[in-house]
C-alpha cells in the first residue's frame, strides 16, 4: 500500500520515519529545499502542482491546521483513506476534502520509533486507517470530537510536559554530584522502566509499592505535594485543552 503524506515538518517527518519498513511513503510538500532531507532516509517525494490529485489515495493530511481549507482547494479527486492529524480540527471540518473515510487522529513524535500513542475519531470505516496508525506505534479510538480533544493533549501535548520532568530529574541528579550524562542516561532508563510498570500497575498501587514506611522515596514525594506538582500537571492538561 502506498501512503501520500501531506506536509514535510516535524510529525510528517516522524509520520514517514515510523512507516517507511511498511509502506510505500510518499512525502508531499511545497518546498523543494526542505524535501531533500528525506532522500538519505530513501522516501519519495512530491511537490504539489497548483492541484494536486488525491485520487484513490491514501493520505495523510500534516500541514498546519490553519492550511486546510487553502490546501483542500488544491485538492481534486476522491481519496480512499484520508488521516488527518490536524491539532484542533473537528470531523466534520474534514468534510472539505473528499474521501471515502475521513478520520481524524492526533500521534505524538515518538510515531518516528513506532511508539507514538494515538487517539483517533471516525464515523467511517476505519480499518486501514487503524492499521496505519499502529503501525507507528498503538492507536486509540474515541467517540467525538471533545473526547479526541482530552485524548489529543495527553498523547500529543504530554511528550512536552514529561521533557520537563525528565530534565528537572537530570538536573537533579547533576545537583546531587552525578556527571550530565550519567545523570540523563539514569532519568531515560527510569522513564522505560516506568512505562513497563505502568502497563501492568496503577500509577497510585506503584506509587505506593515504591514508598516505603520512614522511607526515602515518600521524603521526596510529600515535597513534590507541597509543591503543587500533581495540580500543576491537571492544570497545564486543561491549559492546552482550552487552546
Ligand atoms: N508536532 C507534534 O508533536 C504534533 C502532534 C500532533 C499533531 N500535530 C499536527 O501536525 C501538523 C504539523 O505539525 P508539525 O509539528 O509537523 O509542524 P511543522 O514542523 O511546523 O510543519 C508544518 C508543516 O505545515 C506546512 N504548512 C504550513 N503552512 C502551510 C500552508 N499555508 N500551506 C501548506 N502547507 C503549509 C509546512 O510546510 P513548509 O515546510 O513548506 O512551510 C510544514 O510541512 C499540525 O497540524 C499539528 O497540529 C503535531
Amino acid at each position: 500500500m502506498k501512503i501520500y503524506i501531506l506536509g514535510n515538518g516535524a510529525m510528517a517527518t516522524a509520520m514517514a520515519l515510523g512507516l517507511r519498513d511498511l509502506y510505500e511513503v510518499v512525502v508531499v510538500g511545497r518546498d523543494k529545499e526542505k524535501l531533500a532531507k528525506f532522500a538519505k532516509f530513501d522516501i519519495k517525494t512530491e511537490v504539489y502542482g497548483q492541484i494536486y490529485d488525491i485520487n484513490d489515495k491514501n493520505i495523510i493530511l500534516a500541514f498546519k491546521p490553519y492550511a486546510l481549507k487553502t490546501m483542500s482547494e488544491k485538492l481534486s479527486g476522491r481519496a480512499n483513506n484520508c488521516i488527518s492529524v490536524l491539532a484542533m480540527t473537528k470531523l466534520d471540518e474534514l468534510n472539505c476534502i473528499d474521501a471515502k473515510n475521513r478520520i481524524c487522529a492526533i500521534p505524538n513524535i515518538a510515531a518516528e520509533f513506532k511508539a507514538s500513542i494515538t487517539p483517533y475519531f471516525t464515523q467511517d470505516d476505519d480499518s486501514v486507517a487503524k492499521e496505519v496508525l499502529d503501525g507507528f506505534g498503538k492507536s486509540v479510538a474515541v467517540y467525538s470530537d471533545d473526547e479526541l480533544k482530552s485524548a489529543g493533549v495527553i498523547a500529543g501535548c504530554a511528550p512536552a510536559y514529561l521533557a520537563i520532568v525528565a530534565e528537572a530529574l537530570a538536573n537533579g541528579g547533576v545537583k546531587e554530584g552525578l556527571k550530565k550524562e550519567i545523570s540523563l542516561n539514569l532519568v531515560s532508563g527510569v522513564f522505560a522502566s516506568f512505562s513497563k510498570l505502568l502497563e501492568h500497575s496503577h500509577p497510585a498501587l506503584l506509587k505506593e509499592r515504591v514508598c516505603s514506611p520512614k522511607g526515602t522515596t515518600i521524603e521526596g514525594v510529600a515535597v513534590l505535594e507541597e509543591c503543587g506538582v500533581r495540580s500543576a500537571f491537571i492544570k497545564a492538561l486543561s491549559a492546552s485543552a482550552k487552546k
